[in-house]
């Protein structure tokens, strides 16, 4: 039987006490068993030249870092500008590049990009900046073997999002309701603990690398909604996130920060933090200056304002243009932009008021602003319209603000998929969300939103991020395939999930001795594939989302959220049940879309099953597209999805023996939570809508 493993350890020395995720010392061997060039000099070339000794230290190969060289390497890592590489395959290939790169233009592979090549049996990577030789190691080290075949095609490799970043929703102190880290499902921060930085730059590096492996280039290091303690790190604690910054910068990830609005009233003492204000502006410019000072490479601000009780410019008559205005304008001299969120909705709704609809908000608000924010204001919209559910469609802001700059942010931990104690494999709803055509086929998908136009760059693609202290890093051992995927599709949307997967399973679950990894290959795709698919069965149906427990959003409660002031609903009453947001009878929402999804969803005939209770109130014996009515559609998607997790759960169960026991126990005790919920919440949406609509299951089956 073969003997899967995960690396146990980050370092090569060993033991550490956090899991080596994907990059076990393990998946380094074909590239350190071999003969390797490096040729350039610059910060991230020295990341290089660390990786690939290492690796030839562990596993025999030869690294040399000229001049002197030897010519007889098996693997030549270079920067073009280093000047002629001296083994001649190599250099054939650096002189040939430019029509081996791109048969037109000018050849050039970017500040990340690389062109991978083999040539008389030497493969070579070329890049033209430092971070690009970074990209394309880890590419090798991807490949595996592979790497080395005869028929290795060449090919230039560049980002299709030049941002790609995460968003850590951590805070510094801990918050007496959101904790250390809000919505975090994965221990307690990286970076901070109870109201101090944590010092811990071993295992920083060793997330650094973790992203920069999968493509990530951005973090923001503090939780959008920014108190007291977290306020300070723009100031008097700016030394704590230079100190990232540090930390993360051999691996190509620049540092931003969250920052509270209120700043110069908080912090500078001012009486106002109005944008059109003089003072206001001196005070973020020369904050803003002295964040500089001491990154230089900073990236930027992340503002939530005026959403969910933050600071804004509304307390001062301005819109959303003016106040990300102010902070572009301070950011600019520095080359930082200004992530501005667009997630912004009246909170304080009464249930009773049918006119105001909450996924109407961002578009009511933003697309108006259209044109009105500076060039380096990138609008960060939530990928759907309500708040990262497990299902809803896109949103509209992204086909409506051709002249923004816009960011697509998902959400990489589970708040509402499942808070990592389900397996919810997100790379295939992220897929379909960044394919998604706001225009009909002949237009471009979110992915060319998120790219932006020629010239300008565009916002790229966030993730929330799931990782924290726990050994495992993400908390479910499974969830770091998120993370590792979210990084993937950022660099290259048109991944397929299912192939990202399994060069996360090969990088991450190596086999320690000869046999065949298989069984756990099949294993992972037959539980992971279908995951998001499986825990949108079991959970709300058709789109009509938001039926979680209020507060910690975990498990079911169907009328939770029902008569609440944040103004997420399903209408159900004996007769039917979703929300009316037709323009013909409901909120209009449907409008916000142009042609042709504002005719496909305003009409119950074509609007998509899986969306039909997210645009229409219909009765329970409505007929869906899949021939079932919704009432029955709801029964079987609940059972359905209550088999498939005892399925999961089996086939983990074998698995038992063939992976790290540690990895073992703890997905097995996940998937036994998994269980347990995924019943509760089976019994308790097919028993509320039972009990509603007093329609009998057609197959007789057991309801409360
Ligand atoms: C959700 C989440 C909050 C978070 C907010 C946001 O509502 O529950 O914890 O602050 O999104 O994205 O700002």
């Amino acid at each position: 039987m073969s003997v899967p493993v995960t690396g146990r350890a980050a370092a090569d020395a060993g033991e550490s006490a956090w899991h080596a995720a994907w990059l076990p010392p393990a998946v380094f061997r074909a590239l350190g068993s071999r003969g390797v060039l490096v040729h350039g000099d610059g910060p991230l070339v020295d990341t290089v030249i660390d990786e690939v000794s290492r690796a030839c230290a562990r596993y025999g190969g030869r690294l040399w870092h000229g001049p002197p060289w030897q010519v007889d390497a098996d693997l030549v890592l270079a920067l073009r500008e280093a000047g002629p590489v001296p083994n001649a395959a190599a250099e054939a290939v650096r002189l040939g590049a430019t029509p081996a790169v791109n048969g037109t233009g000018d050849g050039s592979l970017g500040d990340e990009g690389y062109l991978l090549a083999r040539a008389d049996g030497v493969t070579v990577v070329l890049a033209d900046a430092p971070a690009g030789l970074l990209y394309g190691m880890f590419h090798v080290v991807r490949l595996g073997p592979a790497a080395f075949d005869d028929d290795l095609p060449a090919r230039r490799h560049r980002p299709a999002l030049d941002r790609r970043m995460l968003d850590h929703w951590d805070n510094v102190a801990v918050h007496p309701v959101s904790g250390q880290v809000e919505r975090g499902y994965a221990g307690g921060s990286l970076f901070w603990r109870d109201g101090a930085a944590r010092h811990e730059p071993a295992r920083l590096r060793d997330y650094g690398r973790l992203l920069a492996a999968c493509g990530v280039n951005a973090i923001c290091v503090n939780n959008v909604n920014v108190h007291d303690t977290e306020a300070r790190l723009l100031t008097d604690r700016l030394g704590d996130v230079a100190e990232i910054a540090e930390v993360l910068r051999p691996y190509g990830i620049r540092v931003h920060l969250s920052v509270t609005f209120a700043a110069p009233v908080v912090l500078g003492g001012l009486p106002t933090a109005d944008p059109l204000d003089e003072r206001v502006r001196a005070w973020w410019a020369a904050a803003t200056r002295r964040v500089y000072q001491r990154i230089p490479d900073f990236g930027g601000y992340l503002v939530k304002a005026d959403s969910e009780g933050r600071p804004g410019p509304f307390a001062y008559g301005r819109d959303h243009a003016d106040g990300a205005n102010l902070l572009a304008g301070a950011l600019a001299p520095h080359g930082g932009v200004v992530r501005w969120r667009a997630f912004v909705y009246d909170h304080r709704q009464d249930w009773r008021d049918r006119s105001t609809d909450r996924a109407r908000a961002a578009h009511d608000h933003f697309a108006p602003l259209d044109g009105r924010f500076a060039d380096n204001v990138i609008v960060q919209v939530k990928f759907g319209p309500i708040d990262f559910q497990a299902r809803e469609p896109v949103s509209p802001v992204l086909a409506a603000m051709p002249a923004t700059r816009l960011a697509v942010e998902v959400q990489a931990t589970q708040e509402y998929t499942g808070q990592q104690r389900h397996v919810c494999y997100l790379g295939p709803w992220w897929s379909e969300v960044l394919g998604f055509r706001p225009r009909g086929a002949a237009g471009g998908t979110i992915a060319d939103v998120a790219a932006g136009r020629a010239g300008t760059g565009g916002g790229g693609l966030a993730a929330v991020a799931n990782v924290g202290d726990d050994p495992f890093w993400t908390g479910h051992p499974l969830a770091q395939a998120n993370l590792y995927a979210f990084g993937r599709l950022a660099w290259d949307p048109r991944l397929d999930p299912a192939a990202i997967l399994d060069e996360w399973i090969d990088l991450t679950w190596v086999p320690v001795t000869a046999g065949d990894p298989d069984p756990v290959r099949r294993t992972m795709h037959a539980i992971m594939d279908d995951s998001w698919r499986t825990y949108e069965r079991y959970t709300a149906p058709l789109g009509v989302g938001f039926m979680v427990r209020p507060g910690h959003h975990y498990g079911p409660d169907v009328d939770g959220y029902e008569y609440t002031p944040w103004g997420t609903y399903h209408f159900a009453d004996r007769d039917g049940v979703g929300v009316d947001r037709t323009r013909a009878t409901g909120t209009g929402f449907t409008g916000q879309y142009p042609p042709p999804w504002s005719e496909v969803y305003e009409s119950r005939e074509r609007c998509p099953d899986e969306l039909l209770l997210f645009f229409h109130h219909v009765p329970y014996r409505h007929v869906l597209q899949d021939g079932r009515t919704v009432i029955q559609h709801i029964y079987d998607t609940h059972f359905a999805g209550v088999e498939e997790v005892a399925a999961m759960r089996e086939r983990w169960r074998l698995l038992a023996g063939a992976v790290d026991p540690a990895v073992h126990d703890r997905v097995a005790e996940r998937l036994d939570e998994q269980f347990r919920s995924a019943v509760e919440w089976r019994d308790q949406i097919n028993t509320y809508f039972f009990r509603k609509s007093g329609v009998p299951d057609a197959h007789g089956r057991r309801i409360y």
